[in-house]
């Protein structure tokens, strides 16, 4: 698909404003097309081969955008919802022009990492259970935590509603009355790893995801802080994909 597009959601889409003050913008001949003054803002331009200045500045045109968020506990992995905040809420309008969306969900009360993205492809690659991407995360459950469940759990743990989970790695970190573990999954099922639990007679109190396939959470991000990946993040990612 090319990238041809009306000049107006171009530089609405990075960040000049509204489509009515891009409109503006246009109009009052601070846009250049490849050197020369456009004023038709409905003028329909490929940003990936011809050179958009605004103010004289050529803009750094780019399709797609990817954060990494340390999701904190009691925001919703949601776009928008009537009564909770959400994600979103947390990120600044620079990034939310690109109409980014999580990649895959985490609960309300789980943190840790959370890819924000508008490249739909790589969105539906991660979480595709066709691809069987690694979740890693920690947890810490309620109830002693044994040999016996890695058994079950590298066996394919069978969910209360009988759903047979795909095969997952469970690490014991600490066993005693609340246990600190850690497992991969590689689907993500709601409630994944809590009703995993859940079926052996444990309770999940704790849950924090660390990695996404090749990305790691950043520990220096605070708990609803995110970034940008980077270069070599994104490459890592896409060649999972
Ligand atoms: N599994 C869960 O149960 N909850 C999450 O948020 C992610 C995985």
């Amino acid at each position: 698909m090319g990238t041809i597009q009306r000049l107006d959601k171009i530089l609405a889409n990075m960040g000049f404003g509204s489509r009515k003050e891009v409109k503006k913008l246009i109009k009052s001949g601070a846009v250049q097309i490849d050197g020369n003054i456009t004023t038709d803002a409905e003028s329909k331009v490929d940003p990936e081969k011809q050179a958009i200045k605004v103010n004289g500045t050529l803009i750094n045109y780019r399709k797609y955008v990817y954060l990494i968020m340390n999701k904190p506990q009691g925001v919703i992995t949601a776009t928008e919802d009537s009564r909770s905040s959400t994600v979103l809420d947390l990120i600044d309008e620079e990034y939310l022009c690109f109409d980014i969306s999580p990649v895959g969900r985490l609960d309300k009360n789980t943190e840790g990492l959370l890819i924000l993205t508008n490249d739909g492809e790589m969105n539906h690659s991660l979480t595709s259970p066709k691809k069987g991407v690694d979740k890693v995360y920690y947890a810490e459950v309620s109830g002693r935590v044994n040999s016996k469940d890695i058994k079950l759990f590298k066996r394919g743990i069978t969910l209360k509603d009988g759903y047979k989970a795909l095969p997952a790695d469970l690490e014991i970190i600490e066993e005693s009355d609340i246990s600190k573990i850690k497992v991969t999954v590689r689907e993500g099922k709601y409630h994944q790893v809590r009703r995993m639990f859940e079926a052996v007679s444990k309770k999940v109190i704790f849950l924090k995801r660390l990695s996404m396939g090749s990305l790691e959470l950043d520990e220096d991000l605070e708990p609803g802080e995110y970034r940008e990946l980077t270069e070599r993040e994104i490459e890592e990612l896409k060649s999972l994909c």
